[in-house]
């Protein structure tokens, strides 16, 4: 597992998180490549089967990155999100996935230093977790 480099899909909503990853560009601030980003109009669009998807379809870790409290612009799809991110941690408990590859995360669209730093440390969590297992089921 020495050389692992997990994939990691970060769904960003476009007022916040996507804008704090374009600032964290435009501050010159590097974060891991691993991170791919989906940006998405608001956190609330993000679903558990999206998330479940994500893992399905390869990635180790994913986390959703949405506003703070009281700031999303559609009144309340950063809590919807969270609650979500709840439950899919709960499905994947059930079927043998550590939680912790899945995370909810609240930023605004100044913390580029944030988004830069948080990106580092999801990025270094999944690694010591190692692959994704569905992933290796699916290769073999
Ligand atoms: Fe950003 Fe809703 S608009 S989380």
């Amino acid at each position: 597992m020495g050389n692992f480099e997990p994939i990691i899909v970060a769904f960003c909503c476009h007022y916040c998180a996507y804008t704090a990853a374009d600032m964290a560009g435009s501050m010159r601030l590097s974060y891991p490549a691993n991170v791919k980003i989906v940006r998405v109009p608001c956190t609330g669009k993000v679903d558990v089967q999206h998330i479940l998807q994500a893992f399905q379809n390869g990635a180790d870790g994913v986390y959703v990155a949405g506003c703070l409290e009281g700031d999303c612009h559609f009144k309340n799809g950063n809590t919807k999100a969270a609650r979500r991110v709840i439950y899919a941690k709960k499905l994947l408990n059930e079927i043998g996935l550590e939680e912790e590859r899945v995370e909810m995360l609240l930023m605004s669209a100044g913390m580029g230093e944030r988004f830069a730093q948080t990106a580092f440390e999801i990025t270094e969590k999944i690694r010591k977790l190692g692959p994704n297992p569905i992933k290796k089921a699916k290769k073999s």
